[in-house]
């Protein structure tokens, strides 16, 4: 298992107002596929504005451990040397996967189709995330696996798998809502005989089809009675690629809630990834009131992309559609902060799923957000939030810190809950922010002292 770091404390107050320009880090999902997909490629895959967290940094250092050459520019471009699809080596170590449940369940993927065996681990966060999802299909594929006995028999790192070669190929039809699972059981099915096959019944983020796409992959999306059915011709070649990654929603998302919320506001937050199955906060916030302008809409690297233009505004509670969830998934914990300040009362529901992310991110900002004054009431699959109005929250003391649990996003969530309280809200632990948005700190103080 990973050692644990020692905490980061630090406190989160009123600043001025946020103004200027800001130009967040690339995306995760696209980063993390970027690496794993140009390993997999013949030929040398060149990647720019790739996020240098963390939990990106442990998918590269695994595809080094199994053969791929993955190597930083110094231009801060990265390039990417291919082993071909087939072509991994055995890891002659553990791969440590830190926080990353992308980096492992789609590492679980790949592994799965080739003929060797690995052992993946995790930090306290990482270990106790349900890996059931991955291991049940995989196993159908022919892959067996190992693991730690989770809580209420849940599969959990660390785990030692062994990978099929040849694996069988499957038609799977995904029983969550989770875009690592799709992903994990189509790149298993890059190196396998036939075509493999995975119906999703509620789309989730379309990272991975677009991408093996564009490396020369086979594969196709139809729509059959309102399921996604995608298909994918295994013993595939990919050919190297350029990429260039667009700046993470996910991260703009703590910077526009910010903007909304602090009084006197007008931020540009240049290069959003608008992927559909992505921006949904960006809709609910401004089925909010919140004031959200798409400037200079392109396309990046296959993705759409626009400067978001965002100013302070009033916000009001609405109850959020269900069926808008997984568009938004990652987005929630800010959301709440959001619907905190807002006027009325702000409805969610369906976010089982997020009991499962990096923490359980329900009882974790119910929790976070009482603490600092926030009326919360918390339901099996929701929060239920009574808003300010727009009145500050109190905050909390300095010796009553919220705890983030290892969990980047709420570290980050509540940074921003923070800004909008008046005497400042103390987080445990802002160490965990590095598996995803090394300069969110930075680029903060940036915005908040630009004018
Ligand atoms: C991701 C999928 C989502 C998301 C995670 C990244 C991906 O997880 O929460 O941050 O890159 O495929 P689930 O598949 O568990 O919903």
């Amino acid at each position: 298992m990973s050692q644990p770091e020692t905490p980061s404390p630090r406190r989160f107050s009123v600043a001025g107002p946020l103004t200027g320009r800001v130009r967040v880090p690339g995306d995760k999902s696209i980063s993390h596929r970027s690496i794993m997909f140009g390993a997999l490629a013949v030929g040398r895959t060149t990647v720019t504005g790739l996020l240098e967290g963390e939990d990106v940094m442990a998918t590269a250092a695994a595809m080094r451990a199994m053969g791929a050459g993955v190597e930083r520019t110094r231009d801060g471009a990265w390039n990417i040397d291919g082993v071909g699809v087939g072509g991994l080596l055995q890891p002659q170590a553990a791969l440590d996967m830190g926080n990353s449940g992308t980096s492992t369940r789609l590492l679980m993927g790949v592994i799965a189709s080739h003929g060797i065996t690995a052992t993946l681990t995790g930090d306290a966060s990482l270990s106790k995330r349900p890996m059931g999802r991955v291991t049940e299909p995989l196993s159908q594929m022919g892959a067996d696996f190992t693991c730690a006995p989770g809580a209420n028999n849940s599969q959990t790192l660390p785990l030692t798998m062994r990978g099929a070669h040849p694996a069988v190929p499957i038609e799977y039809r995904l029983p969550v809502a989770s875009a690592q699972v799709k992903s994990a059981v189509l790149l298993a099915g890059l190196n396998t005989p036939g075509i493999t096959t995975v119906i999703e019944p509620v789309p989730t983020r379309d990272h991975t089809e677009r991408m093996l796409t564009g490396f020369g992959a086979q594969l196709t999306v139809e729509e059959i009675d309102g399921d996604r059915v995608i298909r994918i011709h295994g013993e595939a070649n990919l050919r190297a690629q350029q990429i260039v990654v667009p700046g993470d929603p996910s991260s703009a998302a703590f910077f526009v809630v910010a903007a909304l919320l602090v009084e006197g506001s007008d931020l540009v937050i240049e290069n959003v990834g608008l992927n559909p199955t992505r921006a949904a906060l960006f809709d609910v916030l401004r089925q909010m009131g919140g004031s959200i302008e798409e400037l200079d809409r392109r396309e990046v690297g296959g993705e759409p992309v626009a400067d978001l233009r965002v100013r302070h505004s009033a916000l009001t509670g609405i109850d959020v559609d269900p069926a808008v969830a997984p568009a938004m998934i990652d987005e929630f914990p800010v959301l709440f902060v959001a619907a905190s300040l807002a006027k009325g009362r702000t409805v969610t529901s369906g976010l089982d799923e997020l009991r499962v992310k990096e923490s359980d991110r329900l009882a974790a900002m119910a929790a976070a957000l009482t603490l600092a004054g926030a009326r919360i009431e918390e339901r099996e699959d929701g929060l239920v939030i009574d808003g300010t109005g727009g009145t500050p929250l109190t905050g909390t003391t300095t010796d009553e810190a919220v705890v983030t649990h290892l969990d980047h996003r709420i570290a980050m969530s509540m940074a921003i809950a923070g800004l909008a309280s008046t005497g400042g809200v103390e987080v445990d632990d802002t160490a965990p922010i590095r598996t995803s948005f090394p300069t969110f700190e930075v680029l903060l103080a940036q915005a908040a002292s630009a004018q």
